[in-house]
């Protein structure tokens, strides 16, 4: 794969933007089209260090939109598909479901029939990779071992049944039409580019502004971080090794409770702005937990160390306090 075009929807995205940074980085011999609808959550400020680069091109196109996307494997012949493109917000999904199936299910549906047709059989050559969350497993308890690829599919809210779906939706066309399909399911990401709703920029914000954080239940529900440019890593490996037709995890292999994550936030940013340390912490306010709040999600990435030598290499300490700067310098 010296040189080819690569489709990565989403890219005006948290995940998207820092992948496509990483890829015309690494691989100048790719063009990389971006084909994102830009929602509320896409910006092209996220994409400001490419925008101008030669190799870099931005299609806004709806997923969902048949010919449009049709006419772009046209005009692009592109090698491969990373599909990143989604509604992610859980408490959104909770409110308009239906958003959630449109883009994440019918969206998905429509850019696999669309590769399949264009490359009418020749799958070896290319692949379609199509990033999902861990969150299609349920919830674990806190003795409860961290999901592997065989774990079973248990998704509560309708944010993770969609991306439930779409997972099936590609594993199918691999086993129906054979197309190269990959997935993969990781942890909670974090880092710069995040949109300002998700819960990291979020507690950043609210703490610079001295307005209330707010914390569900009593915060005690257990995440793991995942670095987005561990992530990023990750996904530029299982693109380019990844055994076709399979899923892996990547976890961060970071978990702490969200209270635990809240606080260490308030102890970073007192301390950047030059506050009394805990002067923030009396912003912390317990609110009324989200319906459906799966309590723990934990993640075995074994498979993706051993195939692909892959392992987080951001410190979470470092990783956290570097994403605080770069919110810290956004927000100036
Ligand atoms: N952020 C995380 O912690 C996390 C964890 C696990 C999995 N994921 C998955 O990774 C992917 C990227 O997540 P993210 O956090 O970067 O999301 P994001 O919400 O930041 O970005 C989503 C992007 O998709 C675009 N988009 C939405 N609907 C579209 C449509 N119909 N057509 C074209 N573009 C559309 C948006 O404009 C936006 O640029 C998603 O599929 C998400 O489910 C994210």
């Amino acid at each position: 794969m010296s040189s080819q075009t690569l489709f990565v929807t989403g890219g005006a995205g948290f995940i998207g933007s820092n992948l496509i940074e990483h890829l015309i980085a690494k691989y100048p011999a790719y063009r990389i089209v971006n084909i994102d609808k830009l929602t509320y959550a896409g910006s092209l400020d996220n994409l400001r260090s490419v925008a101008l680069h030669p190799n870099y091109v931005f299609e806004q196109v709806d997923i969902c939109d048949l010919t449009r996307v049709r006419a772009l494997f046209d005009k692009y012949k592109p090698q491969g598909v990373i599909h990143l493109a989604a509604e992610s917000h859980v408490d959104r999904s909770i409110l308009t479901p239906f958003e959630f199936v449109q883009t994440n299910v019918f969206g998905t549906l429509t850019l696999l029939q669309c590769a399949r047709e264009a490359w009418q059989g020749e799958y070896a050559q290319h692949r379609f990779y199509h990033i999902s969350t861990d969150e299609v497993y349920g919830a674990l308890s806190s003795e409860g071992l961290p999901f592997t690829e065989i774990s079973r599919y248990e998704p509560h809210s309708p944010y993770s049944a969609s991306k439930a779906s779409s997972d099936h939706f590609v594993r199918a066309y691999n086993d129906t039409y054979g197309l190269s399909t990959l997935v993969s399911n990781c942890s909670n990401n974090y880092g710069p580019h995040q949109h300002p709703e998700k819960l990291i920029p979020l507690v950043i914000g609210r703490i610079v502004a001295n307005q209330p954080i707010p914390v569900y239940g009593r915060g005690d529900n257990v995440r793991d971080w995942l670095y987005v440019g561990d992530h990023v890593r990750a996904i530029d490996l299982i693109y380019h090794k990844g055994r076709i037709g399979t899923t892996y995890n990547i976890g961060g292999g970071h978990e702490m409770t969200n209270i635990e994550l809240v606080r260490l936030l308030v102890q970073i940013v007192d301390e950047k702005l030059g506050r009394k340390e805990g002067a923030s912490l009396p912003l912390i306010q317990f609110v009324a937990d989200r319906a459906g709040h799966d309590f723990r999600y934990a993640i075995d990435s074994t498979k993706i160390r051993n195939e692909l030598e892959w392992r987080p290499e951001t410190a979470f300490e470092k990783g956290l306090e570097d994403t605080v700067d770069w919110y810290l310098n956004m927000l100036k």
